[in-house]
């Protein structure tokens, strides 16, 4: 990494309208961290930028909804999600929020240089407002009928049962989300960034220039520039955010979009009033955004178009974006509670037994950083119980055990006269390591680093199972004609200790600072120059009595962990069912004519294949069987049923509904599903088999 004099590195600023959870720090927070500590061993000039993201129309409505203001709302959530990074060791220079004053004017300052520079246009509109509540309504805040599946409780940007992208005026029957009553059309007028303008520049500065970025972030890059651009509105209609700094613009705020981002600069300024030039206006900058999957789009077109207009700022080097990380198999939802809380994990496995390091290995192991993947308490238990207690901690403990015992309590001295192939090839092999992590961590690719760290102690094992100094020592007499190669055994294992504290260190800070207490030597011994070496311990130097480094986690605790998820789903199911305005069961819709009735044409059909719709986690593609003929039917029933489970399954088929296109499938006809109390979707079928084609009236 040459070229690059600094290195500033930010993670997204979360947003403050709720805790923070164990996805969230697999797919932004943990790699960002090693990402720093490494740069940090190697003694590069780096600051981390993070924050709370504190506007936002959520936090507005959440405030609504807990009957408070939105500034206490933030404030709780600052504090909580602080506390929750620094109990897992995310190591920010600044951890500030956007509700600061230097934000607002340092956002109002963007702003204001762009309007001047003529980079807004104004355009009027007509939006959804709710006059109960006095306030514009988000497309998130609209609920209605879904136009193509007919599901009553969709959103204005997206029907969560069929998976279509919707626009609010698609819904039948609009709602308010807030009051649940109808709301009216009103005018309003919005300054809009024609992102269009920049297309040829994004298109050559990331499809040509940067194709180097991970092939998730790039793809999605070139599909948005693929599908062209449109002016986006920078500003909105809300008491809550930073003002529009124009005089014209009485009761509009930046949008958060626009603000958020510029909450790196801020922060920076904050942390540096008087260098924090040096680091965002200069060329030998590297600025890394570490985010997740959802803010690619604005890290990687949107911010970079607002920087590229403002014209003082470095762009984006990378943003090694993450996917996803779900929990038992299942997508993280917080309106659902389903989700492993920071804050709540550390309070049953807390710092004191270094439960953070715990956390951030299981996370960095099942690191989503190419696709989504999956957290389960399960693999949590087996890689702490058969990977930290049984590789890493259990080589760190015989090593101390055997040292005391065999080399009375001291470093002993290598003899060169009696090294043999074995110190030799584990010599050859600490140096294979060191430039295997160095080239995984700086290439992002967390996982496999962190796999070669636990390899070198996997070779330690190995090495010590091998040598079996034990043996060597078995009476005193064997003692003393072995002690050189007993001393040669323990001092290549006791260096390899000190190497696994520095590669440790990024990943699993306690830990390696643990090592170094037992080892007794300062933490500075954890600069990356020193690794690879044998003499970081030197010979005749006593340390301490061993300790365990981990502990077992027991069947219990995991069984606890796994009920609590599941009991906070289930009051979470409860309390929302009471606190959200729902249409109820018992409500039905307007009367319909027998002629309008007579025009569906209803047929049982057989389900004759099945398969899941790519990026669309709700759908199914069928195949039916009409008897007649076989049709193409997108259905939004994927997380209800697993493809092969419903071969064979009869159905009923709207089979004169107008085809549409879901997710690029044609779907010919609609496949009738009956609800529960608790929102789950069963099958309509006749009694008794019938041939395919038979008419339901
Ligand atoms: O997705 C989020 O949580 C946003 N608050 C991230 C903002 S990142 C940056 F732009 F501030
Ligand atoms: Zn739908």
């Amino acid at each position: 990494m040459p070229e690059f004099k600094r290195y500033l590195v930010t993670a997204a600023l979360p947003y403050a309208n709720g805790p923070i959870h164990i996805g969230h720090l697999a797919g932004c927070y943990l790699p960002a961290d090693i990402y720093v500590r490494y740069l940090r061993a190697k003694k590069l000039p780096v600051k981390f930028i993070c924050g709370t993201d504190e506007h936002g129309v959520p936090i507005t409505i959440k405030a609504l909804q807990e009957n408070t203001t939105p500034q206490a709302i933030v404030d709780h959530y600052h504090t909580l999600i602080r506390d929750s990074f620094a109990a897992v060791d995310i190591s920010f220079d600044i951890f500030s929020r956007t509700s600061k004053p230097i934000h607002h004017e340092t956002a109002q300052a963007f702003f204001k240089k762009l309007y001047n520079e003529g980079y807004f246009e104004v355009k009027e509109t007509e939006q959804f407002y709710d006059e109960e509540k006095q306030m514009f309504l988000a497309d998130r805040y609209i609920v209605g009928t879904c136009p193509v599946c007919g599901y009553e409780k969709a959103y204005g940007d997206q029907c969560e049962k069929c998976g279509s992208s919707l626009s609010p005026d698609e819904l039948i029957n609009p709602r308010s989300a807030l009051s649940d009553s109808v709301p009216l059309k009103r005018k309003t007028k919005h300054w809009y960034m024609p992102l269009q303008r920049f297309e040829p520049w994004l298109r050559k500065w990331i499809l040509e220039q940067h194709r180097e970025w991970k092939a998730n972030v790039y793809g999605q890059c070139k599909s948005w520039l693929d599908h062209g651009l449109q002016p986006r509105a920078m500003t909105r209609d809300s008491q809550w955010g930073v003002k529009v700094p124009l005089p014209e613009a009485e009761g509009k705020v930046l949008y958060v979009w626009f603000d958020a981002p510029i909450g790196y600069i801020s922060a920076t300024k904050e942390l540096l009033p008087d260098t924090w030039k040096d680091w965002w206006q200069r060329e030998d900058t590297r600025l890394i955004h570490f985010i997740g999957k959802d803010n690619i789009v604005f890290h990687c077109i949107i911010f970079p178009a607002m920087l590229k207009a403002h014209g003082d700022f470095v762009l984006p080097d990378n943003v090694p974006a993450n996917e996803f990380l779900n929990i038992e198999g299942q997508k993280v939802s917080t309106s659902r509670n389903w989700a492993v809380w920071v804050h709540e994990y550390i309070h049953d496995f807390p710092p004191e037994q270094r439960g953070q390091d715990v956390l951030r290995y299981v996370l960095c192991a099942n690191m989503p950083e190419t696709k989504d993947n999956d957290f389960t308490w399960k693999d949590f238990q087996d890689r702490n119980n058969n990977e930290l207690v049984a590789i890493l901690g259990n080589f760190v403990n015989r090593t101390l055990v055997l040292m005391h015992k065999l080399c009375k309590g001291k470093v002993p001295p290598f003899h060169e006269e009696v090294q043999d192939e074995a110190d030799q090839h584990l010599y050859a092999y600490l140096q294979k390591a060191k430039h295997n992590i160095e080239n995984a961590i700086e290439q992002f690719h967390f996982r496999d680093a962190l796999m070669e760290v636990m390899n070198v102690a996997r070779e330690g094992n190995k090495y010590l199972q091998e040598k079996a100094p034990w043996l060597l020592a078995k009476d005193q007499a064997t003692q003393l004609v072995n002690q050189p190669i007993i001393d040669n055994t323990i001092f290549m294992c006791l260096q390899l200790t000190a190497n696994l504290a520095i590669f440790l260190n990024p990943f699993l800070p306690a830990t390696a600072r643990k090592i170094c207490y037992l080892l007794k030597v300062v933490d500075r011994m954890l600069e990356w120059e020193n690794a690879g070496s044998l003499k970081l311990l030197s010979v005749g130097y006593s340390l301490r009595a061993p300790e365990l480094l981990f502990r077992k986690i027991e069947d219990a605790e995991i069984e606890k962990q796994i009920q609590k998820l599941q009991t906070a789903e289930q009051a979470s199911a409860t309390s929302t069912a009471v606190s959200t305005p729902q249409p109820t069961q018992a409500t039905v819709k307007p009367t319909i004519n027998y002629d309008d009735f007579d025009k569906l044409d209803l047929r049982v059909g057989t389900i004759i294949a099945a398969e899941k719709v790519k990026q669309a986690d709700k759908l199914l593609q069928l195949t039916v069987d009409l008897g007649f003929e076989q049709r193409t039917i997108v259905s939004g029933i994927a997380q209800y049923f697993q493809p092969d489970q419903i071969i064979g399954q009869q159905v009923v088929v709207v089979a004169n509904l107008a085809p549409r296109k879901l997710k690029g499938i044609v779907s010919q006809g609609m496949i009738l599903m009956a609800e529960d109390d608790q929102g789950k979707l069963h099958f309509v079928t006749p009694s008794d088999n019938i041939p395919p084609g038979g008419k339901v009236s």
